[in-house]
């Protein structure tokens, strides 16, 4: 079988047939063509990638990146999660903050000295909170990529989800640069609308202050294409590519923490309390 790149998302990812690291080989942990759960992941992407435009992606900015959705505090955005059901995955059979727990616990393991970086793996997903109030999965989960210049090979299903999309055909979006210059900087691409991009600008609106390092992880973990495909690196800047290692050194915790051993989670939150209260602390604007 063939092994598909789906992106960080356990709500795309997780099954409980899925062992964790320690029984199955990496290369299988996300292996699941041919599977009812893969029909329902592909036809997730084909709505993204035909939906997803450029002008797609300005409007959300707009809609989104001025956080008047909701004032909350980190714990209770990471609480809200549970909520979500993922049309994709009728699997999951624990609460989506686990998620949360494992891959932060997972990163203070090896990185202890790091809080920040611990803070990030508990907090990474919470921008999927927009599909609690009404944004649909395809602009929420899932693998990004940039918009405004030709969707690269390295997209999961390229071959076949596009077709739809007017961009892949207009005579600049789809060229190798498409509105960009070379070496332009990640900065000032527009990526495919999803949590990373949300959770980001949720950091920025609110001037929390986890390290560069830690917003690049936060922005950019589901960029596959790039930090797993080494794709799109034409439009990188020396900043970016200086980050790169960070970013793959956080999807290592991100992909390979799930395990049906869950974590105990209240007696944990008082520790990343602290570290909520260090960086991103009181109630926040979404
Ligand atoms: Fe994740
Ligand atoms: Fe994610």
């Amino acid at each position: 079988m063939r092994v598909i790149n789906l992106g960080p998302d356990p709500s795309l990812t997780y099954r409980p047939d899925i062992k964790p690291l320690a029984d199955k080989d990496q290369s299988e942990y996300r292996n699941f063509e041919g599977t009812e759960l893969f029909d329902r992941v592909f036809n997730t992407y084909k709505l993204m990638h035909t939906h997803q435009t450029l002008d797609f992606v300005k409007r959300k900015h707009v809609e989104w990146s001025g956080c008047t959705h909701a004032k909350m505090t980190m714990m209770e955005a990471i609480d809200s999660l549970d909520k979500l059901v993922d049309e994709s995955d009728p699997d999951v059979d624990f609460p989506n903050s686990f998620h949360a727990f494992q891959t932060a616990e997972g990163i203070r393991a090896q990185h202890p000295d790091k809080d920040w970086f611990q803070l990030v793996g508990l907090i990474h997903d919470v921008g999927k909170s927009m599909a609690l109030w009404g944004e649909p999965q395809w602009a929420v989960v899932g693998d990004t990529f940039p918009v405004g210049c030709k969707f690269q090979d390295s997209i999961v299903f390229r071959d076949t989800t596009f077709k739809e999309n007017p961009d892949n055909t207009d005579s600049v979006l789809s060229t190798e640069c498409g509105i960009y210059k070379p070496k332009c900087g990640l900065e000032n691409v527009l990526m495919s609308w999803g949590h990373d991009e949300y959770l980001y600008q949720v950091m920025k609106f609110n001037k929390c202050t986890i390290p560069e390092e830690g917003l690049y992880m936060i922005r950019f973990h589901s960029f596959y294409p790039w930090h797993c495909g080494n794709s799109y690196m034409h439009l990188c800047d020396d900043k970016d590519v200086a980050m790169l290692p960070w970013v793959k050194e956080f999807n290592k915790f991100d992909l390979y923490t799930k395990s049906e051993e869950l974590p105990d989670v209240e007696n944990l939150r008082p520790y990343y309390q602290s570290l909520i209260d260090k960086y991103c602390p009181g109630v926040l604007q979404w």
